[in-house]
Protein backbone atom coordinates (compact mmCIF):
# COMPACT_ATOMS: atom_id res chain seq x y z
CA UNK A 1 0.00 0.00 0.00
CA UNK A 2 1.16 3.64 -0.26
CA UNK A 3 0.25 6.63 1.66
CA UNK A 4 -1.22 10.14 0.58
CA UNK A 5 -1.19 12.86 3.14
CA UNK A 6 -2.65 16.58 2.31
CA UNK A 7 -1.12 19.26 3.02
CA UNK A 8 -2.10 22.47 0.75
CA UNK A 9 -4.78 24.35 2.10
CA UNK A 10 -5.12 27.39 3.36
CA UNK A 11 -4.87 27.46 7.27
CA UNK A 12 -7.41 30.54 7.27
CA UNK A 13 -8.89 29.09 10.64
CA UNK A 14 -5.81 28.99 12.20
CA UNK A 15 -4.85 32.83 11.56
CA UNK A 16 -2.09 34.68 12.11
CA UNK A 17 -0.45 31.60 12.89
CA UNK A 18 -0.64 29.67 9.66
CA UNK A 19 -0.98 33.46 7.48
CA UNK A 20 2.70 32.09 6.21
CA UNK A 21 3.23 29.23 7.86
CA UNK A 22 1.89 25.76 7.14
CA UNK A 23 -0.86 24.49 9.42
CA UNK A 24 0.45 21.04 9.54
CA UNK A 25 3.89 22.15 10.71
CA UNK A 26 2.83 23.48 13.85
CA UNK A 27 3.87 21.33 16.79
CA UNK A 28 1.86 20.14 18.85
CA UNK A 29 3.51 18.62 22.31
CA UNK A 30 6.84 19.98 20.32
CA UNK A 31 6.01 17.68 17.76
CA UNK A 32 4.56 19.12 14.26
CA UNK A 33 1.16 17.02 13.33
CA UNK A 34 2.07 16.27 9.68
CA UNK A 35 5.34 14.77 11.46
CA UNK A 36 3.00 12.86 13.79
CA UNK A 37 1.14 11.57 10.65
CA UNK A 38 4.40 9.88 8.72
CA UNK A 39 4.98 8.23 11.96
CA UNK A 40 1.68 7.22 11.98
CA UNK A 41 2.02 5.74 8.24
CA UNK A 42 5.19 4.45 8.70
CA UNK A 43 4.17 2.55 11.74
CA UNK A 44 1.39 0.71 9.88
CA UNK A 45 4.27 -0.49 7.51
CA UNK A 46 3.91 1.79 4.82
CA UNK A 47 7.28 3.25 3.80
CA UNK A 48 6.01 5.45 -0.14
CA UNK A 49 4.42 8.31 0.81
CA UNK A 50 3.20 10.93 -1.20
CA UNK A 51 2.93 14.83 0.21
CA UNK A 52 -0.03 16.80 -1.72
CA UNK A 53 1.62 20.70 -1.08
CA UNK A 54 -0.05 24.16 -2.00
CA UNK A 55 1.44 27.53 -1.10
CA UNK A 56 3.61 26.61 1.71
CA UNK A 57 4.95 23.50 0.15
CA UNK A 58 8.14 25.43 0.49
CA UNK A 59 8.37 25.00 3.97
CA UNK A 60 7.17 21.43 4.04
CA UNK A 61 9.51 20.22 1.75
CA UNK A 62 12.67 21.85 3.45
CA UNK A 63 10.74 20.49 7.38
CA UNK A 64 10.39 16.85 6.03
CA UNK A 65 12.74 16.14 2.47
CA UNK A 66 13.13 12.88 1.62
CA UNK A 67 11.79 11.08 4.70
CA UNK A 68 14.96 9.39 5.50
CA UNK A 69 14.46 10.40 9.06
CA UNK A 70 11.44 8.14 9.45
CA UNK A 71 13.36 5.38 6.78
CA UNK A 72 9.83 6.44 4.41
CA UNK A 73 10.42 7.64 0.66
CA UNK A 74 8.72 10.81 0.10
CA UNK A 75 7.34 12.11 -2.82
CA UNK A 76 5.53 16.17 -3.03
CA UNK A 77 2.58 16.65 -5.34
CA UNK A 78 2.05 20.04 -6.11
CA UNK A 79 -1.63 21.00 -6.08
CA UNK A 80 -2.28 24.57 -7.75
CA UNK A 81 -5.13 25.38 -5.06
CA UNK A 82 -7.31 23.74 -2.57
CA UNK A 83 -9.44 22.29 -4.80
CA UNK A 84 -10.90 20.13 -2.65
CA UNK A 85 -9.48 16.47 -0.65
CA UNK A 86 -11.00 15.01 -3.84
CA UNK A 87 -8.81 17.34 -6.15
CA UNK A 88 -6.09 16.26 -4.26
CA UNK A 89 -6.89 13.00 -4.92
CA UNK A 90 -6.87 13.62 -8.48
CA UNK A 91 -4.02 14.76 -9.37
CA UNK A 92 -2.22 12.19 -7.24
CA UNK A 93 -3.03 9.82 -9.63
CA UNK A 94 0.38 9.53 -11.19
CA UNK A 95 1.86 8.42 -7.82
CA UNK A 96 -0.73 5.91 -6.64
CA UNK A 97 -1.07 3.98 -9.67
CA UNK A 98 -3.31 1.15 -8.88
CA UNK A 99 -1.96 0.65 -5.61
CA UNK A 100 -4.57 0.76 -2.44
CA UNK A 101 -3.77 3.51 -0.30
CA UNK A 102 -4.58 5.31 2.80
CA UNK A 103 -5.07 8.95 2.51
CA UNK A 104 -4.34 10.82 5.76
CA UNK A 105 -5.17 14.98 6.31
CA UNK A 106 -2.12 16.40 7.65
CA UNK A 107 -3.54 18.32 10.16
CA UNK A 108 -4.87 15.48 11.99
CA UNK A 109 -4.15 13.78 15.54
CA UNK A 110 -5.43 10.27 16.47
CA UNK A 111 -5.26 8.00 19.45
CA UNK A 112 -3.71 4.35 18.79
CA UNK A 113 -2.48 5.04 15.34
CA UNK A 114 -3.97 2.90 12.03
CA UNK A 115 -1.50 0.09 12.35
CA UNK A 116 -4.94 -2.13 12.97
CA UNK A 117 -7.16 -0.33 10.30
CA UNK A 118 -4.21 -0.48 7.82
CA UNK A 119 -4.03 -4.57 8.10
CA UNK A 120 -7.83 -4.71 7.95
CA UNK A 121 -7.83 -2.82 4.61
CA UNK A 122 -5.08 -4.21 2.78
CA UNK A 123 -6.44 -7.94 3.42
CA UNK A 124 -9.69 -7.22 2.33
CA UNK A 125 -11.76 -7.01 -0.95
CA UNK A 126 -12.98 -3.93 -0.03
CA UNK A 127 -12.96 -0.80 -2.49
CA UNK A 128 -12.52 1.74 0.36
CA UNK A 129 -12.63 1.94 4.28
CA UNK A 130 -13.85 5.12 5.79
CA UNK A 131 -12.92 5.89 9.66
CA UNK A 132 -15.88 7.09 11.49
CA UNK A 133 -16.40 8.72 14.86
CA UNK A 134 -18.85 9.87 17.82
CA UNK A 135 -19.02 13.33 17.77
CA UNK A 136 -21.33 15.95 19.57
CA UNK A 137 -22.08 18.34 16.43
CA UNK A 138 -22.51 15.93 13.61
CA UNK A 139 -23.86 19.09 11.73
CA UNK A 140 -20.39 20.82 11.35
CA UNK A 141 -18.74 17.44 9.87
CA UNK A 142 -18.91 14.87 6.83
CA UNK A 143 -21.59 12.10 8.31
CA UNK A 144 -22.16 9.03 7.79
CA UNK A 145 -25.75 7.24 8.00
CA UNK A 146 -25.65 3.13 8.03
CA UNK A 147 -28.01 0.95 7.50
CA UNK A 148 -29.07 -2.01 10.01
CA UNK A 149 -26.59 -4.26 8.47
CA UNK A 150 -24.16 -1.51 9.64
CA UNK A 151 -23.07 -0.78 5.93
CA UNK A 152 -22.64 2.47 4.57
CA UNK A 153 -26.23 3.73 3.12
CA UNK A 154 -25.21 7.72 2.67
CA UNK A 155 -22.60 10.16 3.22
CA UNK A 156 -23.77 14.06 3.60
CA UNK A 157 -21.30 16.50 3.74
CA UNK A 158 -22.21 19.70 7.22
CA UNK A 159 -26.04 18.09 7.28
CA UNK A 160 -28.59 20.52 8.33
CA UNK A 161 -30.69 17.59 9.77
CA UNK A 162 -28.01 14.67 10.95
CA UNK A 163 -28.96 11.46 10.48
CA UNK A 164 -26.64 9.95 13.06
CA UNK A 165 -23.58 11.25 15.31
CA UNK A 166 -20.97 9.47 12.83
CA UNK A 167 -18.92 11.89 11.68
CA UNK A 168 -16.03 11.07 8.75
CA UNK A 169 -12.55 10.77 10.18
CA UNK A 170 -9.31 12.61 8.21
CA UNK A 171 -8.78 9.15 6.95
CA UNK A 172 -9.83 7.24 4.05
CA UNK A 173 -8.45 3.89 2.30
CA UNK A 174 -9.08 3.09 -1.55
CA UNK A 175 -8.52 1.76 -4.41
CA UNK A 176 -8.10 2.70 -8.03
CA UNK A 177 -11.57 2.85 -8.54
CA UNK A 178 -11.41 5.80 -6.62
CA UNK A 179 -10.52 7.67 -9.72
CA UNK A 180 -13.21 6.99 -12.13
CA UNK A 181 -15.33 8.59 -8.71
CA UNK A 182 -12.86 11.52 -8.90
CA UNK A 183 -13.41 12.16 -11.97
CA UNK A 184 -17.27 11.83 -12.04
CA UNK A 185 -18.34 14.01 -9.62
CA UNK A 186 -18.63 17.92 -9.97
CA UNK A 187 -17.17 20.77 -7.66
CA UNK A 188 -19.67 21.71 -5.03
CA UNK A 189 -21.63 24.75 -4.15
CA UNK A 190 -18.27 25.81 -2.62
CA UNK A 191 -16.36 25.04 -5.57
CA UNK A 192 -14.58 21.92 -4.35
CA UNK A 193 -14.10 18.71 -5.34
CA UNK A 194 -15.92 17.14 -2.37
CA UNK A 195 -14.24 13.66 -0.75
CA UNK A 196 -17.51 12.96 0.29
CA UNK A 197 -19.31 13.26 -2.95
CA UNK A 198 -16.52 10.94 -4.37
CA UNK A 199 -17.56 8.07 -1.62
CA UNK A 200 -20.88 8.50 -2.27
CA UNK A 201 -20.42 8.24 -5.94
CA UNK A 202 -18.78 4.79 -4.61
CA UNK A 203 -21.60 3.26 -2.59
CA UNK A 204 -24.40 4.40 -5.20
CA UNK A 205 -21.85 3.04 -8.36
CA UNK A 206 -21.81 -0.67 -6.14
CA UNK A 207 -18.57 -0.23 -5.11
CA UNK A 208 -18.01 -2.25 -1.34
CA UNK A 209 -17.18 1.02 1.29
CA UNK A 210 -16.41 -0.57 4.35
CA UNK A 211 -17.18 1.87 7.34
CA UNK A 212 -14.43 1.34 10.78
CA UNK A 213 -15.89 3.44 13.94
CA UNK A 214 -12.80 4.39 15.82
CA UNK A 215 -12.96 4.52 20.06
CA UNK A 216 -10.13 6.74 20.77
CA UNK A 217 -10.21 10.61 20.49
CA UNK A 218 -9.64 12.03 16.94
CA UNK A 219 -8.57 15.88 16.43
CA UNK A 220 -8.98 18.25 13.34
CA UNK A 221 -6.70 20.72 14.46
CA UNK A 222 -8.33 23.03 12.72
CA UNK A 223 -9.19 26.03 14.81
CA UNK A 224 -6.81 27.34 17.64
CA UNK A 225 -9.05 25.74 20.31
CA UNK A 226 -8.60 22.30 18.69
CA UNK A 227 -4.58 23.26 18.67
CA UNK A 228 -4.64 22.85 22.60
CA UNK A 229 -6.77 20.30 22.85
CA UNK A 230 -4.89 18.15 20.70
CA UNK A 231 -1.60 19.46 22.78
CA UNK A 232 -3.83 18.19 25.76
CA UNK A 233 -4.43 15.07 24.49
CA UNK A 234 -0.85 13.60 23.28
CA UNK A 235 0.96 15.55 26.31
CA UNK A 236 -1.06 13.42 28.63
CA UNK A 237 -0.19 10.33 26.80
CA UNK A 238 3.47 11.21 25.93
CA UNK A 239 6.28 9.19 27.63
CA UNK A 240 8.08 11.98 29.50
CA UNK A 241 11.85 12.27 29.98
CA UNK A 242 14.26 14.81 31.39
CA UNK A 243 17.17 15.45 28.66
CA UNK A 244 18.27 18.76 29.93
CA UNK A 245 19.05 20.97 33.16
CA UNK A 246 17.23 21.70 36.37
CA UNK A 247 18.72 23.77 39.24
CA UNK A 248 18.34 22.74 42.48
CA UNK A 249 15.49 25.76 43.39
CA UNK A 250 13.05 24.21 41.20
CA UNK A 251 10.25 21.53 41.20
CA UNK A 252 9.32 19.90 38.12
CA UNK A 253 6.70 17.16 38.05
CA UNK A 254 7.47 13.37 36.92
CA UNK A 255 4.58 14.33 33.61
CA UNK A 256 7.23 16.87 32.40
CA UNK A 257 9.80 16.09 29.76
CA UNK A 258 12.59 18.65 29.14
CA UNK A 259 14.62 18.68 25.90
CA UNK A 260 18.24 19.06 24.97
CA UNK A 261 19.78 22.02 26.41
CA UNK A 262 16.76 23.44 28.36
CA UNK A 263 17.39 24.81 31.38
CA UNK A 264 15.36 25.51 34.19
CA UNK A 265 16.22 28.22 36.93
CA UNK A 266 14.31 28.34 39.89
CA UNK A 267 10.93 27.69 38.34
CA UNK A 268 7.98 25.34 39.09
CA UNK A 269 6.96 23.04 36.09
CA UNK A 270 3.27 21.49 36.71
CA UNK A 271 2.92 18.45 34.38
CA UNK A 272 1.92 17.35 31.82
CA UNK A 273 4.56 20.04 29.61
CA UNK A 274 6.92 19.67 27.72
CA UNK A 275 9.88 22.67 27.15
CA UNK A 276 11.72 22.41 24.30
CA UNK A 277 15.50 22.62 23.12
CA UNK A 278 17.78 25.09 24.38
CA UNK A 279 14.58 26.94 25.93
CA UNK A 280 15.44 29.12 29.31
CA UNK A 281 12.63 28.74 31.85
CA UNK A 282 13.66 31.37 34.56
CA UNK A 283 12.39 32.71 37.84
CA UNK A 284 8.49 31.26 36.54
CA UNK A 285 5.35 28.98 36.78
CA UNK A 286 4.91 26.72 33.77
CA UNK A 287 1.45 24.95 34.73
CA UNK A 288 -0.17 21.72 32.94
CA UNK A 289 -0.97 21.35 29.61
CA UNK A 290 1.76 23.77 28.23
CA UNK A 291 4.01 23.31 25.45
CA UNK A 292 7.31 25.50 25.46
CA UNK A 293 9.17 24.66 21.91
CA UNK A 294 12.67 25.17 21.14
CA UNK A 295 14.99 28.46 21.75
CA UNK A 296 12.54 30.76 23.85
CA UNK A 297 12.92 32.43 26.81
CA UNK A 298 10.11 32.45 29.96
CA UNK A 299 11.31 34.57 33.02
CA UNK A 300 9.76 36.11 35.75
CA UNK A 301 6.33 35.14 34.38
CA UNK A 302 3.23 32.12 34.58
CA UNK A 303 1.67 30.32 31.72
CA UNK A 304 -0.40 27.22 31.59
CA UNK A 305 -2.31 25.68 29.03
CA UNK A 306 -0.76 27.33 25.96
CA UNK A 307 1.68 26.60 22.87
CA UNK A 308 4.93 28.93 22.69
CA UNK A 309 6.29 28.43 19.42
CA UNK A 310 10.56 28.78 18.62
CA UNK A 311 12.32 31.98 19.37
CA UNK A 312 10.14 33.93 21.64
CA UNK A 313 10.62 35.39 24.82
CA UNK A 314 8.19 35.94 27.34
CA UNK A 315 9.64 38.30 29.97
CA UNK A 316 8.27 39.84 33.35
CA UNK A 317 4.71 39.07 32.57
CA UNK A 318 2.52 40.51 35.61
CA UNK A 319 -0.49 38.06 35.32
CA UNK A 320 -0.65 34.93 34.08
CA UNK A 321 -1.20 33.61 30.32
CA UNK A 322 -3.68 31.02 29.89
CA UNK A 323 -5.53 29.40 26.69
CA UNK A 324 -3.02 31.22 24.31
CA UNK A 325 -1.15 30.18 21.24
CA UNK A 326 1.83 32.03 20.72
CA UNK A 327 3.89 31.82 17.19
CA UNK A 328 7.31 32.18 16.48
CA UNK A 329 9.62 34.86 17.51
CA UNK A 330 7.26 37.11 19.21
CA UNK A 331 8.45 38.79 22.32
CA UNK A 332 5.72 39.84 25.29
CA UNK A 333 7.53 41.92 28.00
CA UNK A 334 6.38 44.19 30.63
CA UNK A 335 8.45 47.89 30.89
CA UNK A 336 8.09 49.12 33.75
CA UNK A 337 9.32 52.67 32.23
CA UNK A 338 7.01 55.87 32.31
CA UNK A 339 4.57 56.37 30.57
CA UNK A 340 2.88 52.70 31.35
CA UNK A 341 1.84 51.50 28.14
CA UNK A 342 0.98 48.68 26.44
CA UNK A 343 3.06 48.58 23.20
CA UNK A 344 2.47 46.19 20.77
CA UNK A 345 3.34 44.96 17.39
CA UNK A 346 0.80 42.73 15.96
CA UNK A 347 0.83 40.84 12.71
CA UNK A 348 -2.48 41.21 10.69
CA UNK A 349 -5.20 38.94 12.34
CA UNK A 350 -4.11 38.60 15.86
CA UNK A 351 -5.99 38.59 19.36
CA UNK A 352 -5.03 40.14 22.51
CA UNK A 353 -6.53 39.56 26.02
CA UNK A 354 -5.80 42.60 27.76
CA UNK A 355 -6.45 43.27 31.36
P1 LIG B 1 -9.17 21.90 5.57
O1 LIG B 1 -8.98 22.06 7.03
O2 LIG B 1 -10.49 21.45 5.10
O3 LIG B 1 -8.82 23.26 4.82
P2 LIG B 1 -7.69 24.33 5.05
O4 LIG B 1 -6.38 23.72 5.43
O5 LIG B 1 -7.67 25.17 3.80
O6 LIG B 1 -8.14 25.18 6.35
P3 LIG B 1 -9.12 26.44 6.55
O7 LIG B 1 -10.50 25.91 6.36
O8 LIG B 1 -8.83 26.87 7.98
O9 LIG B 1 -8.71 27.51 5.57
O10 LIG B 1 -8.09 20.88 5.01
C1 LIG B 1 -7.82 19.65 5.61
C2 LIG B 1 -6.43 19.18 5.24
O11 LIG B 1 -6.34 18.90 3.85
C3 LIG B 1 -5.35 20.20 5.52
O12 LIG B 1 -4.18 19.49 5.93
C4 LIG B 1 -5.12 20.86 4.20
C5 LIG B 1 -5.40 19.74 3.20
N1 LIG B 1 -5.99 20.17 1.92
C6 LIG B 1 -5.29 19.96 0.74
O13 LIG B 1 -4.14 19.47 0.76
N2 LIG B 1 -5.86 20.30 -0.44
C7 LIG B 1 -7.12 20.85 -0.52
O14 LIG B 1 -7.59 21.13 -1.63
C8 LIG B 1 -7.84 21.07 0.72
C9 LIG B 1 -9.21 21.65 0.69
C10 LIG B 1 -7.24 20.70 1.90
Amino acid sequence: MKGLILSGGKGTRLYPITFNRAKQLVPVANKPVLFRVIEAIKEAGIDDIGIVIGDTGAEIREAVGHGRRWGVNITYIPQEAPLGLAHAVKISQDFLGDERFVMFLGDNVIQGGISGLIRQFASSTWNSQVVLTEVDQPQHYGVAELDEQGKIKQLIEKPRNPPSNLALVGIYMFDHNVFTAVNAIKPSWRGELEITDAIQWLVENGFAVHPYVHRGWWIDTGKPIDMLEANNRVLAELEHKIEGYIDRDSKVDHLVTIERGAEIINSVIRGPAIIGEDTRIVNSYVGPFTSIFHHTVIEDSEIEHSIVLDHSRIVGIPSRIEDSIIGRDVEISYSPIKPKAYKMTLGDHSRVGLL
